[in-house]
């Protein structure tokens, strides 16, 4: 992985947070998944007004990629409008574990602070994921 890696996917994360469809929250999140060739597979979340139908925008971005034969990540980066770090929920943490390393780097932002991005990983977020 390159050095300005977390730079371009958190910029790739920023530019599709703007897809976002967030009416009822007004959060905006955007995600983007560095694949083992390289390539950067996007995804922002969408709500729905039966809310427990939401979709988080890591999962958008996972489902994306997986649905395009993309299956191995290097990293993912998160961006969120305003101030706020969006850690991924605990549901987004176990499905990015089902084809994610606990090593892989995750990168977190605000969209007014993308270089005070905060880096972790999968592991740290979600230790010992459920696995069959
Ligand atoms: N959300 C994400 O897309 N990713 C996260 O990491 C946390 C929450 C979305 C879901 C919902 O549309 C909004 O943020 C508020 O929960």
């Amino acid at each position: 992985m390159s050095e300005n890696s977390p730079k371009k996917l958190l910029e790739a994360a920023a530019r599709v947070m703007e897809n976002a469809y967030a009416p009822y929250s007004k959060f905006r999140v955007g995600s983007a998944l560095l694949t083992d060739d390289g390539a950067i597979v996007t995804g922002c979340n969408v709500e729905n007004s039966s809310f427990g139908l939401t979709n988080c925008a890591e999962r958008t971005a996972l489902f994306a990629a997986i649905a395009s034969g993309k299956t191995k990540f290097q990293a993912i980066a998160i961006v969120a409008d305003g101030d706020q770090k969006p850690y991924p929920c605990g549901a987004c943490r176990q499905v990015l574990a089902e084809f994610c390393s606990p090593k892989m780097p995750v990168y977190v932002a605000s969209r007014g602070e993308l270089d005070a991005f905060e880096s972790t990983t999968l592991g740290n977020l979600l230790p010992k994921a459920f696995r069959l």
